[in-house]
């Protein structure tokens, strides 16, 4: 039998099938049923930097660091006491009862005062930390390698307070991707997640409102993930991408590592699926790499990234022209 050893972000897994930060990984008990089924670590739903701050300072109540008023009371319902330490609980207890590596999550839109806590993270026992970057860029007057300043400033100031790896999960929207990557990976940060999944608006046309689109992923959600994984791991080689959006099966998760990812996220498939979908996904790529005759995941991973398949235009413009010239 193959072994599907990983090792990701410096941390050994025993296999490349990570859960995605999300509702799925916020209690120990529901973490419990994604260890049975053999998850290979798990990241944990999100800690907010609104919610950090809040319990820092209370500052948010006063409109303190807030640019937007009406926000505060949204912020007032959405946070409450001791959130922060039921986060560290979380973490402590998933370290206490099971032997797989525990990434903590942050969404944060900024690299301020909130920084400091990732080190209570790291005291509880997090094994990594997965920062969520989260901001809509809708000022014309910024440019963007301004707005990308953010990215390296979390990533160095982070860095510099904790001694656990730290990866930087990411949105797809960058006029050069491959660019940031690399900035990312001489700043402090060992991974990278490809891509998130925002939160996409809707408008409903009879009652004239706003909706958002559906929350789950599909499986040809994860192309725009195959590309990129398999440009930057040819491009990048000092950090390591974990796949990202649309892998919903198997096939997908060995797709993603012959591109080269080093791990792939699962979330909307274990929604959708139960995790009994992580088993599934285990055995497919354990059975694949036994008909194939690859002993480990590093015999084949990257085996068909950017710089190694003989048409790397595949990946490219070029392939644009081809595509749509079918279709007359
Ligand atoms: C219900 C739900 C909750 C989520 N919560 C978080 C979160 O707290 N932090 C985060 O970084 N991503 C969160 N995500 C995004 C997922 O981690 C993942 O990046 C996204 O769903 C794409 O992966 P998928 O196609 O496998 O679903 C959430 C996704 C879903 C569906």
């Amino acid at each position: 039998m193959a072994n599907l050893e990983t090792k990701y972000l410096g941390l050994n897994l025993k296999n490349p099938v990570v859960v995605s930060s999300s509702g799925l990984t916020n209690s120990v008990e529901k973490i419990g049923k994604l260890v049975d089924a053999g998850a290979g670590a798990v990241v944990l739903k999100s800690l907010f930097e609104e919610q950090i701050n809040h319990e820092i300072n209370n500052s948010i109540y006063k409109g303190e660091g807030v640019d937007y008023p009406e926000a505060i009371d949204y912020i007032k319902g959405y946070t409450r006491d001791n959130e922060v330490g039921d986060y560290l609980n979380l973490i402590k207890g998933c370290k206490e009862k099971y032997d797989i590596p525990v990434i903590a999550s942050i969404n944060c839109f900024s690299a301020d005062e909130w920084v400091d806590f990732a080190q209570q993270m790291e005291a509880a026992g997090a094994d990594a930390l997965e920062l969520n970057v989260f901001v809509v860029n809708t000022d014309k007057n910024i440019e963007s390698a301004e707005y990308e300043k953010l990215y390296y400033e979390v990533s160095k100031n982070v860095a510099k307070v904790v001694n656990i790896p730290v990866s930087i999960k990411l949105g797809l929207y960058f006029s050069n991707l491959v660019n940031v990557v690399n900035k990312l990976s001489v700043s402090g940060t060992q991974g990278v997640v490809m891509f998130n999944r925002f939160y996409e608006p809707d408008i409903d046309i009879n009652k004239m409102s706003m909706t958002s689109a559906e929350v789950l992923s599909s499986s040809a959600d994860m192309r725009r993930t195959l590309r990129w994984v398999a440009i930057v791991s040819d491009k990048v080689q000092n950090v390591d991408i974990s796949a990202s959006t649309g892998i919903h099966d198997g096939e997908a998760l060995i797709k993603q590592l012959l591109a080269g990812a080093t791990t792939a996220q699962v979330c909307s498939s274990i929604y959708k699926n139960g995790p009994k979908v992580i088993t599934e996904m285990i055995e497919k790529l354990g059975s694949w790499m036994d008909e194939k005759g690859y002993d480990k995941v590093s015999d084949f991973r990257g085996a068909m990234n950017y710089g190694k398949i003989t048409e790397p235009g595949m990946y490219e413009r070029a392939q644009f022209m081809k595509y749509f010239s079918k279709y007359e």
